[in-house]
């Protein structure tokens, strides 16, 4: 209670840095016990309503710092691991604020077109019992549908930069006067990539508003750019010092050969029978053959990137987020803020470009305290920049073999197993038994069952070895050691167990 006293009291430019154990997605009971639950904030019955009906029973670290002051009316810039709710911390206190004016009230503006809409239906859901109006504004859409929306009462907008401006200096969106603005991804808003767009929109916009950035990552160069756009802001960061990645994922890596990286994938998707993963590639030509690839092979898995129809983008994403098929392949258009449910695993296919790429790329799994895998394939002359995500992430990156052919096998024949014994037993195949029992015993009935089923599976093929072995990747790396600190955070562990986990940063990418 007493820091909360601290936050609230707060009248000039401060830097408020949780100091209790923060790295939880959501609170713990005891955190519960200490700040209260989401009624304590003084939010609107309606809201509270909203936030009932979407489960939420505890607020997360970020929650408990960004709502109070928020709803101070203070500029606030709020850091906190990926999967933490950052946007109910944004989005909870701007919509209590919302005057119902008939005027677009809150602007969130983010980096991806599935981002917005994404954000759009989170605000939606949230504030529907408080009247939130929701638009979201971005390319590859109807242009007089986004404004008739607008029009009729939004007064919400979640958009992405090129659209909004484009509604802006057309003049089709003449009073756009929110008292709130978003920027959310706000490192990756302020970096190269985009900072001119939003200069711009900023342009257009009220001089006196509340402005809120939000972000996994802040590096300090962003940090001090975000100051001409705040007015005396208060920093809350409740992200660990000593680790920027959720602690419940678990982070891999695997030493391959350049042309090993089709093969190496293919292993390490047949070991790990992953539910729904994503897989990251560095740009889109690379996704669309990684993807051609995989689906001849037999695996479900469609593409996702910046060159694609928006109505093939809707889909791919819409029927990932419904388990339709277990693979998504994608560049970092999908690195940022997508919150997609039970993702088992990230792969990087490619290694990221920079360490932020790498703690928002692996925090599409793991999210609200679920356990999460990152898998990432690397040449020996990309060692380099794994040691420089593991120094700004903190995250423990562990080394594996990739396994043979043979121990693919045993695994995919363990899982299947399981498979079966978990398996419950409905009527038409006790129906079907029972025909077949006349002329054939029980054990010969499942043999050929499962022979059939075997047949039809997709089985393990390739190389028996692929990649370096830890033999081979343990000479490499003293060599390496003795020019770098590396050495020391090389750790190594058997095939199959898999290893800690680290903090980090943000960033801007290219070709997505
Ligand atoms: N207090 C809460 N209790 C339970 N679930 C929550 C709570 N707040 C948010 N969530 C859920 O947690 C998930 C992650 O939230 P959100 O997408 O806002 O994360 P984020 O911090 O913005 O992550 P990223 O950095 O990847 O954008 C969402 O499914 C959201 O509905
Ligand atoms: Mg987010």
């Amino acid at each position: 209670m007493e820091e909360k006293t601290k936050v609230i009291k707060t009248t000039t430019a401060t830097t408020v840095t949780a100091t209790t154990a923060a790295a939880t997605t959501v609170a713990t009971a005891t955190e519960y016990e200490k700040y209260g639950g989401f009624e304590t904030f003084g939010l609107s019955a309606d809201v509270l309503k909203g936030v009932t009906e979407a489960g939420f029973t505890v607020p997360s670290p970020i929650q408990f710092r960004a709502i109070p002051v928020i709803l101070q009316g203070k500029d606030v810039v709020g850091q906190a691991q990926t999967g933490t709710g950052k946007t109910a911390a944004f989005g909870l206190p701007a919509i209590h604020a919302l005057k119902n004016t008939g005027q677009v009230e809150l602007l969130v503006i983010v980096p991806t077109r599935e981002l917005a809409s994404q954000i759009s239906d989170e605000l939606y859901r949230l504030g529907r019992f408080a009247g939130v109006k929701t638009v979201a504004v971005y390319g590859g859409q109807s242009i007089s549908r986004q404004i008739t929306a607008i029009n009729r009462g939004a007064n919400v907008i979640t958009a992405t930069p090129g659209r909004l401006l484009d509604h802006l200096r057309s003049g089709r969106l003449k009073s756009l006067k929110p008292s709130i603005v978003v920027l959310d991804e706000a490192d990756e808003m302020l970096d190269m990539g985009f900072i001119e767009d939003i200069e711009s929109i900023i342009g257009y916009l009220p001089k006196v508003r509340q402005t809120l950035l939000f972000s996994a990552t802040m590096p300090p160069a962003i940090r001090a750019l975000a100051k001409r756009i705040l007015t005396e802001p208060v920093t809350i960061d409740v992200t660990p010092k000593e680790l920027s990645t959720p602690k419940n994922i678990v982070h891999r890596y695997y030493v391959i050969q350049e042309r090993e990286r089709e093969e190496a994938l293919a292993r390490l998707i047949d070991t790990e029978a992953p539910k729904k993963a994503l897989i990251f590639c560095r740009t889109k030509k690379e996704t669309d053959s990684l993807s051609t690839t995989l689906i001849s092979r037999g695996y479900a898995a469609k593409a996702l990137h910046g060159d694609m129809e928006q109505d093939q983008r809707n889909e791919a994403i819409d029927s990932f987020r419904k388990g339709r098929f277990e693979l998504l392949i994608a560049t970092d258009v999908a690195a940022r803020g997508l919150d997609i449910m039970d993702v088992t695993h990230v792969f990087n296919y490619h290694i990221p470009f920079d360490p932020e790429g790498y703690i928002h790329r692996i925090g599409r799994t793991g999210r609200a305290g679920k356990k999460g895998l990152a898998i990432t394939l690397l040449t020996p002359l990309e060692f380099k920049e794994l040691t420089r995500i593991m120094e700004v992430s903190g995250a423990k990156i562990t080394y594996e073999e990739i396994p043979s052919i043979h121990e693919a096998k045993k695994h995919y024949l363990t899982e299947f197993a399981e498979k079966i014994l978990s398996q419950p037993i409905d009527d038409a195949a006790v129906q079907l038994f029972q025909s077949l029992s006349d002329g054939l015993d029980a054990t010969q009935i499942a043999c050929k069952v499962i022979t059939i089923l075997l047949n039809d599976k997709k089985t393990v093929t390739g190389p028996s070895k692929i990649g370096l072995s830890a033999k081979e990747v343990e000479r490499m790396m003293n060599v390496f050691s003795r020019r770098t600190s590396f050495k020391s955070k090389w750790s190594r562990t058997k095939p199959g167990t898999g290893g800690g986990s680290g903090s980090g940063g943000g960033g801007r990418r290219t070709g997505r």
